[in-house]
């Protein structure tokens, strides 16, 4: 499949913008600094916190699992049995305390963090991927 751009320029602060990419959909979302500052001190509740498993490119081995901290790029499919996980940007408290924003797969209950780092104690083995892109411009993302 031919790769994908996609303009972040108008995207407001806690959007997220779908794309299709491969056949898969593909999530960009900005992020807002509260949603930032949520990622610190999860690590103890998450099965990767560092993304260390190998389906990560290696710019999402960081806290943020992002080229750039604002915006979150990922597959938007559960990495269970492939489900779309619903974006909770502001209710995801009621699926982990305490966490307001997040990705939850309502298939088989798995939660994700606003980083797509996977819960432990849920069905999905690993955290959302993050495909393959890079920046053209401070507006572009190339996705693939
Ligand atoms: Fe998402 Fe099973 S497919 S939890």
């Amino acid at each position: 499949g031919a790769p994908v751009e996609v303009n972040i320029g108008k995207a407001e602060p806690g959007q997220m913008i779908r794309v299709e990419w491969r056949g898969q959909p593909v999530w960009v979302v900005r992020r807002t600094p509260e949603m930032l500052a949520s990622l610190e001190g999860l690590a103890d509740q998450l099965r990767d916190p560092n993304s260390e498993e190998p389906q990560q490119p290696e710019y999402a081995a960081n806290l943020y699992r992002s080229r750039k901290e604002e915006f979150f790029v990922a597959v938007g499919i559960c990495t269970h049995l492939g489900c779309s996980p619903q974006y909770l940007p502001e209710d995801f408290g009621e699926q982990v305390e305490g966490v307001k924003a997040g990705f939850f797969c309502p298939c088989h209950g798995s939660k994700f963090d606003i980083a797509g780092r996977v819960f432990a104690g849920v069905p999905a083995p690993y955290n959302l991927v993050v495909p393959p892109h890079y920046y053209i411009d401070d507006n572009t993302i190339l996705v693939g």
